[in-house]
C-alpha cells in the first residue's frame, strides 16, 4: 500500500530546508503532498496561486519530483489529512523553539482526531537556521540567499521585496520609517 503523508505549511515561500524534508521524508513515505494552509489571519507575501507556482517550479528537475503533489488547504488540517486518505502530518523540527511551537499543535490535532498521526524529522545540519521568514528579512536587508531557497524563489523574492513599491509591508519583523519620531515626552506631558 502506497504511504502518503501531508506537508502542511503557509510555505511563503517554500525554502531549501521544505525540500531538504521532503527528500527526507520519501525514505520513510511513497509520496508527499504539500498543503499550503488558507489561513486568512496571516498575511502572506505571496499569493496562494503564487505559492503553488513557486512550490511547483522549486520541484521542477527535482529527483522526487513525480513524488510529490501540491495542494491548498482551509479549516483543520486533521480533516483535510483524512479527506485525502493520508497516514499522517509530516512536520520538521530545527530548534528547542519548533518544539514549543509543534507539541501543543500536534497534542491539539490528536485531540481533534485520535487517528491521524503526526511525525517529526529532524532538520537537516545544513539546513537548521533556514526559515521562510529569516529569508525574508536578509533579501529585503539587501542580503543573499543564493544555496538557501530554490533558484526561482530567490529570483521572485528579489522582484517582490527590492522592485515592488511597498513590499516588505507584511515583513513582522523588519521596519522602516523615513518619518520624523513623534516627541514623546512632550506628547506625554500634554
Ligand atoms: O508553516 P507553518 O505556518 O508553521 O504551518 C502551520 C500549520 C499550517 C501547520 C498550522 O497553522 C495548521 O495546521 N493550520 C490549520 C488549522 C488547524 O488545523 N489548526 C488546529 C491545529 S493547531
Amino acid at each position: 500500500m502506497n504511504k502518503l503523508a501531508v506537508f502542511p505549511g503557509s510555505f511563503d515561500p517554500i525554502t531549501n530546508g521544505h525540500l531538504d524534508l521532503i527528500e527526507r521524508g520519501l525514505k520513510v513515505f511513497d509520496k508527499i503532498l504539500i498543503a499550503i494552509s488558507i489561513n486568512a489571519g496571516k498575511k502572506p507575501l505571496f499569493t496562494l496561486d503564487e505559492r503553488i507556482g513557486m512550490i511547483k517550479a522549486s520541484l521542477k528537475g527535482c529527483i522526487f519530483e513525480s513524488c510529490v503533489e501540491v495542494d491548498a488547504f482551509d479549516g483543520l488540517l486533521v480533516d483535510y489529512v483524512k479527506k485525502v486518505h493520508a497516514n499522517a502530518i509530516l512536520r520538521g523540527l530545527r530548534a528547542i523553539s519548533d518544539f514549543e511551537y509543534e507539541f501543543p499543535m500536534s497534542l491539539m490535532n490528536r485531540n481533534l482526531s485520535e487517528e491521524v498521526e503526526t511525525l517529526f524529522l529532524m532538520t537537516g545540519l545544513r539546513c537548521s537556521y533556514i526559515s521562510s521568514s529569516i529569508i525574508k528579512d536578509v533579501v529585503v536587508a539587501g542580503g543573499c540567499v543564493a544555496g538557501l531557497v530554490p533558484e526561482p524563489i530567490e529570483k521572485k523574492l528579489k522582484e517582490r521585496l527590492l522592485n515592488d513599491v511597498g513590499a516588505g509591508q507584511n515583513l513582522p519583523r523588519i521596519v522602516v520609517s523615513h518619518a520624523k519620531p513623534e516627541p514623546v515626552l512632550h506628547k506625554l506631558a500634554s
